[in-house]
């Protein structure tokens, strides 16, 4: 089993809707006809969403995101464990009702358009003429497609794919959005685009729950985050409590280093390393930050930037997930 890192759980004043219960939640999967043989995909994953947070859902390529997704929505069957959705055991129509689901790959009739494939969608959610038809426009605008919402979905690029799927989680006013990969085939005007609509779907009332490996999204978006490796959690809790708060390493960025001075400061155990245009010296702990400046000034280096550099989520995601 593997070590989890856990930060505090959310305190018991924090009486917010649980929206996604996962309660030890296993799949197995048999493959191979004549050689079988057994993948864990999942192996006893517990987390739960509650009401108006973004909420982050990480891990490597295979480690069980996907399949944790199908098995929340009803798509496919646990082996073991359980879960809720709105406080509704999974699967049932109900607890589908109030979700916008994007799936990894969306697939989209390929000779339909954007706005008959969204509009399909907001039908099937029960919506109807006029508020359906301004409605689907609202979201293709949203999502930055209205400029293709008439052209045949075989005749559209990935990321313009993609927004149309977005575009059809959205259509039926769901209190919460899965998405599995939202940013995936964006390009990085198209991935700031999509943050900010996510943002924006927050800030109007929704819960959003999302996979992804782009971890400086998720810094800069989640309040709270799930790492899965090979089916198992291993870091789980608020990022602004998981993330480190104390300086990892400084980093002093010099230039006009002569031979003598990187002699000096390799003598005195700091590690120097060339980059284009500047020297940088490591300083492993504040207290010798002091020491490599006078060093470097001594030997008539120019001081070009003091760097201190405190934990990421890819540090952090380094460190537990791979
Ligand atoms: N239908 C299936 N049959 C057999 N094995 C499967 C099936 N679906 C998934 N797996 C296996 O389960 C593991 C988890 O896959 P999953 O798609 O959930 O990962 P993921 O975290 O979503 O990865 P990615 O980041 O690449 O999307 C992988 O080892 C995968 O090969
Ligand atoms: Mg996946």
């Amino acid at each position: 089993m593997t070590e989890t890192v856990q930060a505090q759980p959310p305190p018991a004043t924090d009486t917010r809707e649980r929206l996604i219960e996962v309660k030890r939640l296993r799949k197995t999967f048999t493959v191979g006809l004549f050689n079988r043989r057994i993948v864990e995909a999942v192996k006893g994953v517990s987390f739960d969403v509650r009401r108006g947070e973004i909420f982050g859902f990480l891990g490597p390529n295979g480690a069980g995101k996907t399949t944790s997704i199908k098995m929340l929505m009803g798509l496919i069957e646990p082996t073991g464990g359980e879960a809720f959705l709105f406080g509704r055991r999974v699967p049932s129509a109900e607890s589908r009702k109030d979700i916008g689901f994007l799936p990894e790959n969306p697939y989209v009739y390929p000779y339909l358009t954007p706005r008959e494939f969204v509009e399909m969608c907001g039908n099937l959610s029960g919506m109807k003429g006029r508020t359906l038809r301004s409605r689907t426009m609202d979201v293709l605008t949203k999502v930055g497609i209205a400029y293709a919402a008439d052209r045949q979905v075989r005749r559209l690029s990935k990321g313009m794919l993609q927004r149309t799927g977005l575009a059809a989680a959205l259509v039926s006013d769901p209190q919460m959005l899965i998405l599995d990969e939202p940013m995936s085939g964006l390009d990085p005007v198209g991935r700031k685009e999509v943050r900010d609509l996510i943002f924006e779907e927050r800030d109007l009332g929704r819960t959003i729950f999302f996979s992804t490996h782009i971890l400086s999204d998720v810094e800069a978006m989640c309040d709270r985050v799930t790492i899965l490796r090979q089916g198992e959690v291993v870091v789980q809790g608020e990022i602004r409590q998981l993330l480190r708060g104390e300086v990892l390493r400084t980093d002093i960025f010099v230039s006009d280093v002569s031979d003598g001075a990187t002699a000096a400061l390799t003598e005195a155990g700091f590690a120097v390393v060339q980059r284009p245009g500047v020297w940088v010296v490591e300083v492993t702990g504040e207290q010798r930050v002091d020491e490599a400046l006078r060093i470097a000034m001594d030997h008539k280096a120019h001081i070009v930037e003091v760097a201190p550099r405190k934990e990421t989520l890819e540090d952090l995601f380094m460190r537990r997930a791979l």
